[in-house]
């Protein structure tokens, strides 16, 4: 039992390897950055749109996990209590398309594949989306790019 165990973590080892090596959707990005997306991560499953996030090209606005504590308990217990609540509060995060901030710079606003629309503004040097900074731009994956945002935006109810 215990040989089998440490073979399956073996090979569990040498399939992230080969994994890491080979390029990366929008999910793997997130799972293999868990300092700064953990939080994310978890969202996105408890939401159950992480196939969405392995597939189509898309930009994402990513809140890290200081975004997230950010938040107040009573929020973040209703979100993880309520699927479709925290499914509606991701979608306001993702666009569909790739959009880097060369082209971000071009607009003024963006719709998110939940129809929400969020303003884009170019304060000089720091980019904001919605009422957040943006503070790493153009995290690339295979089938979209990144943004880190420094809050969770908040969409009107
Ligand atoms: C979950 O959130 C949705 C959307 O905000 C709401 O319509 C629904 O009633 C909530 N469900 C529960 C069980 O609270
Ligand atoms: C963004 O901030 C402005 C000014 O503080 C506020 O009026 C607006 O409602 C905020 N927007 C969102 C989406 O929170
Ligand atoms: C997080 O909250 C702290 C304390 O309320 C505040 O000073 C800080 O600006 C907030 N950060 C973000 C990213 O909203």
């Amino acid at each position: 039992m215990k040989t089998l165990l440490v073979l399956l973590k073996v090979v569990l080892f040498l399939w992230l390897l080969i994994r890491v090596a080979e390029s990366k959707d929008i999910m793997e990005v997130l799972e293999t950055d868990n300092d700064r997306f953990s939080m994310l991560v978890q969202a996105i499953n408890f939401a159950g749109i992480e196939d969405t996030l392995r597939k189509g090209s898309y930009t994402i606005f990513a809140p890290t996990n200081a975004a997230f504590s950010n938040l107040s308990k009573d929020v973040v217990d209703e979100l993880f209590s309520n699927a479709t609540k925290m499914k509606s509060l991701l979608s306001s995060h993702i666009v569909d398309g790739i959009f880097y901030l060369s082209d971000l710079m071009k607009l003024e606003e963006l719709m998110t594949i939940d129809g929400v629309v969020i303003n884009i503004k170019d304060l000089g040097s720091s980019n904001m989306v919605g009422n957040s900074t943006i503070t790493q731009t153009d995290m690339k994956a295979d089938n979209g790019v990144i943004h880190t945002i420094a809050s969770v935006l908040q969409t009107t109810e």
